[in-house]
């Protein structure tokens, strides 16, 4: 796996049948692998284009060295609004509501919408 993420390594998905493209905002994580991305969500980003599109980024890792997460979609990403990356130890454990609830609100996100979710 440390290869795969090392040689940008891009495994074909399986086929979904929702196109992000009437999504304005989109969640886009995945376990952190070697300090980025996982490749399936690599491979996910290149696919599609999410020019214009505001990206949520998130990841759960072990307590190690996260890298720079953000940046990594970012640059697969150059033309998407990629806002403050949701790093979670684990499972997030019993903090994990408080946790989203405080990155949606630092993202900008939650000010943008109709209601806000109790
Ligand atoms: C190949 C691989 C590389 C990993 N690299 C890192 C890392 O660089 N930093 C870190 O904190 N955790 C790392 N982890 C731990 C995962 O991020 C952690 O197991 C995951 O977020 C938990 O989700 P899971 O239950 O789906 O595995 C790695 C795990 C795997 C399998």
């Amino acid at each position: 796996m440390k290869q795969e993420v090392s040689s940008q390594y891009r495994p074909r998905l399986l086929a979904i049948s929702r196109s992000p493209r009437s999504y304005p905002v989109i969640m886009v994580g995945s376990p952190n692998w070697c300090q980025t991305i996982a490749p399936p969500l690599a491979s996910w980003l290149y696919k599609n284009d999410l020019s214009g599109k505001i990206l949520l980024p998130f990841c759960s890792h072990c307590g190690g060295d996260a890298g720079d997460f953000r940046g990594d979609i970012a640059r697969l990403c150059p033309k998407s609004d990629v806002r403050e990356v949701l790093s979670v130890v684990n499972d997030g454990g019993e903090e994990l509501t408080a946790l989203i609830h405080s990155w949606l609100d630092r993202t900008g996100i939650t000010a943008s919408l109709p209601f806000r979710a109790g």
